[in-house]
């Protein structure tokens, strides 16, 4: 069993969190803390719940029919799972980009403005347009394509669409952002822009990102968590995990014996 990080400064708590889609137990008893305006990463091989954890923090796996959770989830203290708690709500301050990147098949400019545009008020076009340039920049695309917002974002490589979806997010002033192996499809260059977005990001935002790649979390995550089979094996400090895990199956997994 693990015992809750003495951290006051946590965005998002996992305390003894399971969730199941009918009779599969997805995650068993979780517990962990995410620091506020730091980037978690979490790894570990196929299955063992990386995704599942994920869209558990923003309630996707409720589309599921079957879906439960035992335990407790927090976002700033305050229960996910709670009946009170709006899931769209919820959805607005915690943002996800996936491991395919889709644009929606409308020029750059209407992909970032669309989600602000359906709020209450839709903003003056001049704020869309700080907007616009605001989140392109702060997801290091803005000089890629500064001189063709209009052209479709489907048109863009796929690095780009990539950051793309992440500006997408950032136009939504997301508290949490969530990555779901963002880079598993892009080329080393296009993840160095990504992971240097994330790396400037976490001075706003709390980030959770999800990757197949070990050499990701060594190099942009705060504290790392290694997930097996369901179970959060281990999490601490990302340079203590990869040089002494406390673990032997995460030395395993870090060190390529197995995954
Ligand atoms: N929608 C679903 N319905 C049933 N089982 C699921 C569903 N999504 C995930 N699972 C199961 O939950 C476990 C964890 O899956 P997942 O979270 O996708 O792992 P990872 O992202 O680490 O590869 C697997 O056993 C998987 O089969
Ligand atoms: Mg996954």
């Amino acid at each position: 069993m693990h015992a809750p990080l003495p951290t006051t400064d946590a965005k998002i708590t996992a305390h003894e969190f399971c969730l199941f889609f009918g009779k599969i137990q997805a995650l068993r008893n979780i517990t962990l803390d995410v620091r506020r305006n730091s980037i978690l990463g979490i790894i570990g091989p196929s299955g063992s719940g990386k995704t599942s954890f994920l869209r558990a923090i923003n309630r996707l796996n409720d589309l599921h029919p079957a879906c439960h959770t035992e335990g407790l989830l927090q976002l700033d203290q305050t229960d996910i799972y709670h009946p009170q708690c709006d899931p769209v709500a919820l959805r607005k301050r915690i943002g996800m980009v996936f491991a395919l990147p889709i644009p929606l098949p409308l020029n750059i400019y209407e992909n970032v403005v669309y989600g602000p545009r359906l709020g209450h008020h839709c903003p003056p076009r001049a704020e869309l347009d700080m907007l616009v340039e605001r989140s392109l920049r702060a997801a290091f695309l803005w000089d890629e394509v500064k001189d063709r917002l209009h052209t479709s974002g489907l048109r863009l490589s796929g690095g780009q669409q990539q950051r793309l979806c992440l500006a997408r997010v950032l136009a939504m002033q997301a508290e949490v952002i969530l990555l779901d192996e963002p880079c598993s499809g892009l080329d080393p260059i296009s993840t160095a822009k990504i992971e240097e977005a994330l790396t400037t990001l976490k001075a706003q935002h709390t980030i959770v990102l999800v990757t197949n790649n070990t050499k990701q979390a060594a190099r942009v995550a705060d504290e790392t968590a290694f997930f097996l089979m369901g179970e959060l094996v281990e999490h601490g400090p990302t340079q203590k995990l990869f040089t002494v895990p406390d673990d032997p199956r995460t030395n395993d997994y870090v060190t390529g014996r197995f995954g």
